[in-house]
């Protein structure tokens, strides 16, 4: 029998740049994801992309030399893994992914979390789901240095077919809330690659962690506008858009629930706007992406993901999708390992 990892990427409908402190997400796993096909277990782990060709091999636990390129990914997984206990059992693999890489939906992650599964696999060594999440985020941190939150793991863990998770990043606390089946998710590509890493990613974190320690909280859910007064104005712009933007992961939430998808379409324009002024995380492509979804009927629309270029989601009718292009994407179950019988 041979076997298959495979991860998918995510779209977060709402709740952007409030994992990492501990605020509310509400991410759906994607039908696109990365897959590692298993050769068999071996001394190293030497594992050889379609897209991106062969990585230097690495040892099972992740040690050595820090690889180069794409392989610096597998690697500090493989570190991360060793970390928690795994037995240091390596693989030859082969990585194929239809998930485009730079367009916010979590390339890297996907990458991470079908490389942890795969590794987890041929050293028969299991992981709660959201323990594999946690070390594929410390992974993105060894890796290429990006301090980012749980969010695109938790997505491509915990994903559920129909669904959105409605995660507490605070508590890890979730529950699913079904997405209605009239709700067209579009993603629109800017065409402005986004690389979280030497992007402005960091300085927002740093700058959000420094108004919260202004504020005395130690997550993003404690707050009220009302406590921000005092604030300096940077720090109240960072600070308003995370305690705004939790409140708009609630009310979309309900809205979803209610079948209400104009009101969670504003939810998407007022998140957008709040990304664009208090958090300065848009562009101009990615503005001019979501006027013109909103001017072509869709329900609302946001940049997803970091920001700094990447996609704009869009929620609309089924009709207004078509006419948007883009890429329509489906809520669908999580990371998952297969296995196959061998042709
Ligand atoms: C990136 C990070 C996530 C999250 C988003 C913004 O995707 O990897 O952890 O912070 O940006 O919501």
């Amino acid at each position: 029998m041979a076997r298959a990892s495979w991860a998918p990427g995510r779209v977060n409908l709402i709740g952007e740049h409030t994992d990492y402190s501990g605020g509310l997400v509400l991410p759906a796993a994607i039908e696109l994801g990365v897959a590692v096909e298993i050769d068999g277990t071996a001394p190293t782990v030497s594992l050889v992309s379609l897209e991106f060709g062969p990585a230097e091999p690495f040892a099972p636990d992740g040690g050595g030399a820090q690889a180069t390129g794409w392989a610096r990914y597998p690697q500090a997984v493989a570190a991360e893994l060793a970390a928690l206990g795994r037995p240091a059992v390596g693989l030859e693999g082969t990585v194929a992914s239809d998930l485009p890489s730079g367009a916010g939906l979590s390339s890297s992650a996907a990458l991470e979390v079908a490389v942890a599964l795969g590794l987890c696999a041929v050293a028969d060594f299991e992981l709660e789901p959201l323990e594999l999440a946690l070390a594929c985020q410390r992974a993105e941190l060894r890796a290429v240095g990006v301090p980012c939150g749980i969010l695109d793991q938790a997505g491509s863990v915990l994903g559920r077919r129909g669904a959105a998770i409605l995660l507490d990043c605070g508590t890890l606390e979730l529950r699913f809330v079904p997405v209605p089946e009239e709700a067209a998710l579009v993603v629109l590509d800017s065409g402005v690659e986004r690389r979280l890493e030497g992007s402005g990613y960091a300085t927002r974190r740093a700058e959000l962690e420094h108004a919260l320690r202004l504020v005395g909280a130690e997550r993003s859910t404690e707050l009220e506008l009302a406590d921000l007064e005092q604030l300096d104005p940077l720090s109240l712009r960072r600070l308003r858009h995370v305690v705004t933007e939790n409140g708009r992961v609630r009310r979309f939430a309900a809205a979803l629930e209610a079948g209400d998808l104009r009101a969670a379409g504003r939810l998407l324009s007022e998140s957008h706007a709040s990304l664009r002024d208090d958090y300065e995380v848009s562009t101009p492509e990615l503005d001019e992406l979501v006027r013109v979804a909103e001017d072509a009927g869709a329900y609302g629309a946001r940049l997803v993901g970091g920001g700094f270029g990447g996609s704009v989601l869009a929620l609309a009718d089924v009709e207004t999708a078509g006419r948007l292009g883009g890429l329509v994407v489906h809520a669908s179950d999580g990371a998952r390992l297969k296995t196959y019988a061998k042709t």
